[in-house]
């Protein structure tokens, strides 16, 4: 059987509304999810992402995947998939600067925990676990908070909201009447 090409997925853009909800559990690892994942991995290395997150192209399902290091180690592609990821501990915090595909040009420091230990299961849906720590434990955790409908905008003070209304207002207008952001 030919293998089929993955393809670019538009990334959903801050105002869409599948962002701001919970994802629901993957309950069986399909062809049709398989597939979805490999576009996902695609799609997160043509957009230069650390991490992409289901719901950030529209799909809400409890999966996202995680490079941080390809793009200083020479192109080198280990993408990690996590699907109905669990963390399981936390250690310590730092202050570090985050930015997302769908919060794009804003910028801002985030309190995460430093290391964190996660399971979920991977694209064979055999079990994974990640004991992780600097950017890998930062996108971890940024990536999760995306299929709780979080963003990282919600973890930065009320004050820097506040600076960043306009911005957000910008991004949010070319929402349409079904709650979807392309912003293209
Ligand atoms: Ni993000």
């Amino acid at each position: 059987m030919k293998k089929r090409n993955p393809e670019l997925l538009p990334i959903r853009i801050y105002g869409d509304k599948t962002l701001q909800k919970k994802a629901e559990p993957v309950t069986q690892i399909t062809n049709e999810i398989k597939d979805f994942i490999d576009d996902l991995v695609f799609t997160m290395y043509e957009k230069d992402g650390v991490g992409l997150a289901a719901p950030q192209v529209g799909k809400s399902l409890r999966i996202f995947v995680v490079d941080p290091l390809w793009y200083n180690e020479e192109g080198e592609k280990n993408p990690v998939v996590m699907i109905n990821p669990e963390f399981i501990e936390f250690e310590n915090q730092t202050e570090f600067e985050e930015g997302c595909l769908s919060l794009p040009e804003i910028y801002e420091k985030v309190v995460r925990a430093e290391k964190v230990v996660i399971k979920g299961l991977n694209e064979k849906g055999e079990e994974a676990n990640y004991k992780a720590d600097g950017l890998f434990a930062r996108a971890l955790q940024h990536e999760y908070d995306h299929l709780d409908g979080i963003l990282f905008i919600d973890k930065i003070s009320k004050l820097k909201r506040i600076f960043l209304k306009k911005k957000l207002n910008e991004l949010s207008k070319t929402t349409d009447a079904n709650g979807v952001n392309l912003r293209r």
